[in-house]
């Protein structure tokens, strides 16, 4: 899939309560809703070729400004044609603005209304990321959807100190969408999404909704969650704040989530997600199966010739036992973490199909309750 002059825009196909499914047509090709990212960060899915990130099921990447910016440099990668020819991704990729991962990931941050100035976590060199710097290397990269530049609101963190942070979200997303328009032909091609952003508190969601709206963006993200308040905080924030947003917009909550985080936000309406936890969670040996989790190195696999799931299609499950898998891991193998990843992001990318399916069917809360279920039976 090569660039085509298609416009950005998203078209809902059928829904099931709050749920919708549909697709977002994007210049490098479609994405099926709800959807799945595997993240990227360093320009690869950690173990895996992107051939095989696609045989999962994924439509699109995410990558990250931060990392890129410090390594191998946004500069160095459009030199090179930019990052869906470096990585050999061809399909859409979404790009994190920065922010998020400044605050969690480099060392002596100093924030002010300009922006972040910050020093990297690999040498120490100093740098500064504003909405505008945040722009350009997202440009640089080629992204297809564009992340506005924002703070996540640490949790916990008091109504006034929520506000005055999503305040400023808000002035920092007019000058990402300034900065975006700025001249640049990428603009015309591309997708630029807000962020929301207010906390656990429904009179802050709704005033950043608003500020949103008045920005014409292509789409909104939810962010601030799944930062510690725990998921049924997470669902009564997304219970307010999914009637607030546009309908025919796509919706993408941020950094989630585990399996039941992700069936519970797409009955809310939530049409994008990303996650590390299957692709991080395969490095640390947990696997994700239709009835439940299992940890690849605990000792009852060793002589277990069963596949990780017997209901995934997936070539570690077609062709790989949890007697062999789990022997990978205790030998601390490469291919081990290789297996286990492409069968954990499987099964996320099943998940999504399975999700997709049920509400063009209008059978989402059948296949909810079937879901809850198999996982309940604790016979993995
Ligand atoms: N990833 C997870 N949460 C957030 C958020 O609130 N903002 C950004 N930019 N990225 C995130
Ligand atoms: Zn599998």
């Amino acid at each position: 899939m090569t660039e085509t002059n298609t416009p950005f825009g998203m078209t809902i196909t059928a829904t099931d309560g709050n749920a919708r499914t549909g697709v977002i047509q994007t210049c490098r090709g479609e994405i099926r809703t709800p959807a799945f990212m595997p993240v990227g960060t360093a320009a690869t899915v950690k173990t895996l070729k992107p051939e095989t990130v696609r045989e999962t099921g994924a439509d699109i990447l995410l990558g990250n400004t931060y990392h890129l910016m410090l390594r191998p440099t946004a500069e160095r990668i459009n030199r090179l044609g930019g990052l869906h020819k470096f990585m050999n991704w061809q399909r859409p990729i979404l790009t994190d603005s920065g922010g998020f991962q400044v605050m969690s990931l480099a060392k002596l941050r100093k924030i002010t209304e300009e922006g972040v100035a910050f020093q990297s976590h690999i040498d120490g060199k100093k740098h500064m990321l504003t909405p505008e710097r945040s722009m350009e290397i997202q440009r640089l990269l080629g992204s297809n959807i564009v992340m506005a530049f924002d703070e996540c609101t640490p949790f916990p963190a008091t109504e006034k100190e929520t506000e005055k942070s999503m305040m400023m979200s808000m002035r920092w997303a007019k000058r990402s969408y300034d900065a975006f328009h700025d001249g640049s032909e990428h603009a015309e091609k591309n997708a630029l999404f807000g962020i929301v952003q207010g906390g656990v508190y429904e009179h802050l969601r709704r005033h950043s909704v608003e500020a949103l709206k008045e920005i014409d963006c292509e789409g909104y993200a939810v962010g601030g969650l799944a930062v510690g308040e725990g998921q049924e905080v997470m669902f009564e924030v997304l219970d307010y704040t999914m009637p607030m947003m546009l309908k025919n917009k796509p919706r993408y909550l941020m950094g989630v989530g585990k399996p039941d985080d992700i069936v519970g936000a797409v009955e809310r309406g939530i049409d994008m997600f990303d996650c590390v936890m299957p692709s991080r969670s395969g490095r640390t040996g947990q696997a994700f199966t239709r009835r439940g989790t299992l940890n690849m190195k605990n000792a009852r696999h060793v002589d277990d010739p069963r596949p990780i799931d017997e209901d995934c299609g997936c070539s570690a499950c077609t062709n790989y036992s949890r007697a062999y898998i789990s022997h990978l891991f205790r030998c601390g193998e490469v291919l081990g973490l290789m297996l286990l990843t492409e069968h954990n992001l499987t099964y996320y990318q099943d998940l999504m199909a399975g999700l997709r399916g049920a509400i063009a069917a209008e059978k989402l809360q059948i296949f909810i309750k079937d879901f809850h279920e198999k996982r309940a039976n604790g016979d993995v």
